[in-house]
């Protein structure tokens, strides 16, 4: 198992992974399935140059993803999301290996903060949130998409010595 950066030419990767993941976990992202796809290669060209995209991988193929962004109009914190592994590969520590790969890049381009957003009833998300440093803050919105009522948590990138 390992996590490596998506780079250009890697858009049906990110595509089969998207996929998978509104077909597994149709609440979890502030998307949906036919969105996704929808998405034109190009419009996957610019997912993979916006921020950084890790994508967990074994020897037969793409098992996980999750994406950290720029963060609307705050430049000292990065957005993660699209955090998703197949369900063969949860509690196998898989998924803290995708965070921290975000962690590090968020550390790199300078960000002091990374926020995500979760579903307030995504216990085992949240759990895994917590588990990482990230903190609910009491703010939250309704998915648009979903519907679905989504609790915003953040975690300071200098939580500790040698952080991200
Ligand atoms: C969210 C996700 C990436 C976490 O990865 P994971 O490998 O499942 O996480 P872990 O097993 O390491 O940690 C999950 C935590 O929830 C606990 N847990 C397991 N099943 C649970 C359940 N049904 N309800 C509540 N908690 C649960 C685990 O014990 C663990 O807590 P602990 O660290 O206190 O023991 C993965 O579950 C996933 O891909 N889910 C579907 C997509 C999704 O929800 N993405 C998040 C979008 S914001």
């Amino acid at each position: 198992m390992s996590v490596r950066r998506a780079v250009p030419g890697d858009e049906s990767i990110v595509r089969g992974l998207r996929l998978a993941a509104l077909a597994d976990a149709p609440d979890a992202f502030n998307s949906t399935l036919e969105q996704e796809r929808a998405r034109t290669t190009a419009e996957w060209s610019r997912w993979i140059s916006n921020g950084a995209t890790f994508l967990l991988e074994e020897a037969d193929g793409p098992k996980g993803i999750a994406a950290g962004v720029p963060y609307g109009g705050e430049p000292s914190a990065r957005l993660l999301m699209a955090m998703w592994v197949e369900p063969r590969l949860r509690g196998s520590g898989a998924a803290a290996a995708l965070v921290a790969s975000v962690l590090a890049w968020a550390a790199a381009d300078g960000a002091s903060e990374v926020v995500l957003h979760v579903g307030k009833l995504n216990d085992r998300a949240r759990r895994f949130y917590e588990r990482a440093g990230f903190r609910a803050n009491g703010h939250g919105f309704v998915s648009e998409w979903t519907g679905i009522e989504e609790i915003e948590m953040r975690r300071p990138l200098a939580l500790e010595a040698g952080a991200p």
